[in-house]
């Protein structure tokens, strides 16, 4: 309130008297609901839970006036509110262009603000690995770094990876003390941060730091994992058991995109796992992986996240589906009644060009997705039957970051679209409406100098 309006609150004990109350209590149905009710001497928020008194408070931040020095006047009301998802997400790709975890704070009161609760970070890609594995140093003190501070320079420039600290090292990753900072902040927000570690595909910089667990064992020549060869899922394993130990989140994602799955045909090893496992066809050997993998993670009591080429080959029994190449993923996933997170590219992907006059944009990676087009997205597939509909948990937005460098460009990119994102998440379809959310907005954009757009990075500072 105080970077709002100038005014500032004292804190004290007690529900007596004029003020703002924060209580647990009410309507226990709806873990993450509050009610915000308004009269002459008080403003009390009050939820079943603290998420739920939290994400009051976020109304309230919402609705009071963005000046300094200014009386403030709220009408009389009483707001019953609860969330339509109980998976609210917003995913950051920290690989192609590495963020430091102070932009990730902010990036976390940005989706505090909007009352998100989870924070998906896509931590290793071809670019670059984003975190500290205290076994296999190679990944942070190579793979994490390139020659080139922008993706697009590196991706057109022979795509080489640098030593830690030589003068053309450009990157950066998070230390495991770093990743522990940003999860007890993210739970301060009632978010959880769910960790991506890329497999079998995107894995370029780990197949140069680590070449013997590539199909051929040269170093630049492969972006999938042998899936022939045992050391390939020590390896994962072994990653996999520092990043539980780090990230609490239920969910773990593991990738499953976009594999080329070009060296399994002619590797010795992959033609022979296939053999002995009865496996048909390489979307098959993608699948024993992903298998494999999932019974690992729900024997340490984690369940696995993929995007919904893991449907290929065949569904772990128990993973939850990613769709993102539109909904028809999800819709199939929810069919075979697995869980689903709708975050189609038709609809929510925030690396997509938001206007039409191109030339007047930072350079984007394509597409066309306007403030209005995402609104509009209505997340449960009317192909369903109510039954199946329930499968579908939650709805996301994805920001990949190829043409995205700065701090600025990331910021300027999300908001507002995490605003029509935050609707689509939270509020009934009943209740929607563009026009209002326009009016809204008006307030919003105010309240982003304010509160949630981060000073300008190095990065924006070079650019400019
Ligand atoms: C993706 O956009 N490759 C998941």
């Amino acid at each position: 309130i105080k970077d709002l309006t100038g005014k500032s609150l004292a804190v004290q004990a007690g529900t007596d008297g004029k003020g703002i109350i924060l209580q647990l209590g009410g309507n226990a149905e709806n873990p993450e609901g509050y009610q915000l009710k308004v009269t002459s001497d008080q403003v009390v928020i009050s939820g079943p839970t603290e998420a739920g008194v939290f994400y009051g408070i976020q109304t309230l931040r919402k609705s009071i006036p963005v000046a300094q020095g200014v009386d403030i006047a709220l009408p009389a009301v009483e707001i019953n509110d609860y969330p339509r998802f109980s998976y609210r997400g917003a995913h950051l790709d920290v690989s192609r262009h590495f963020f430091d975890k102070e932009f990730i704070k902010k990036q976390m009161d940005a989706l505090a603000y909007y009352k998100l609760n989870r924070l998906h970070l896509h931590l290793t890609d071809a670019a670059g690995w984003r975190i500290e594995i205290k076994k296999y140093p190679r990944l942070t003190e190579f793979a994490a770094w390139r020659e080139f501070p922008t993706w697009k320079e590196w991706w057109n420039n022979g795509r080489r990876y640098e030593e830690e600290g030589s003068k053309d090292a450009h990157g950066g990753y998070y230390t495991q003390d770093d990743i522990r900072e940003l999860v007890a902040y993210a739970q301060e927000r009632f978010i959880t941060v769910i960790p991506e570690i890329e497999m079998p595909a995107h894995s370029e910089e780990v197949l140069t730091a680590y070449p013997e667990l590539s199909c051929t064992h040269e170093p630049y020549k492969q972006a999938d994992f042998c899936v022939g060869n045992e050391k390939t899922f020590e390896f994962l394993e072994n990653v996999l058991t520092e990043v539980m130990e780090l990230f609490p989140s239920e969910y773990i994602h593991i990738g499953g995109d976009e594999a080329g799955k070009a060296s399994w045909p002619t590797c010795k090893l992959c033609q022979a796992r296939m053999k002995k496992e009865g496996l048909k066809d390489v979307n098959e050997l993608q699948s024993y992986l992903i298998h494999r993998i999932e019974v690992f993670l729900n024997a340490h009591g984690r369940k696995l996240l993929g995007w919904d080429e893991i449907l290929e080959g065949g569904l772990a029994p128990n993973a939850t589906v990613m769709s993102w190449r539109g909904e028809g993923g999800g819709i199939e996933a929810a069919k075979q009644k697995h869980d689903v997170i709708m975050s189609p590219n038709t609809y929510l992907y925030f690396d997509y060009y938001q206007s039409k006059d191109v030339e007047q944009e930072p350079e984007a990676i394509g597409g066309y997705l306007p403030l209005e087009r995402v609104y509009s997205y209505e997340p449960m597939p009317a192909s369903l039957t109510p039954e199946e509909q329930k499968y579908i948990k939650g709805v996301q937005a994805n920001l990949w970051t190829e043409y995205i460098p700065t701090f600025s460009q990331v910021e300027y990119m999300e908001l507002p679209r995490m605003a029509a994102l935050a609707d689509i998440q939270w509020t009934n379809p009943e209740h929607k409406d563009y026009q209002d959310f326009l009016q809204r907005l008006v307030r919003m954009v105010k309240i982003y100098d304010c509160l949630l757009y981060t000073s300008p990075s190095p990065r924006d500072k070079r650019q400019s």
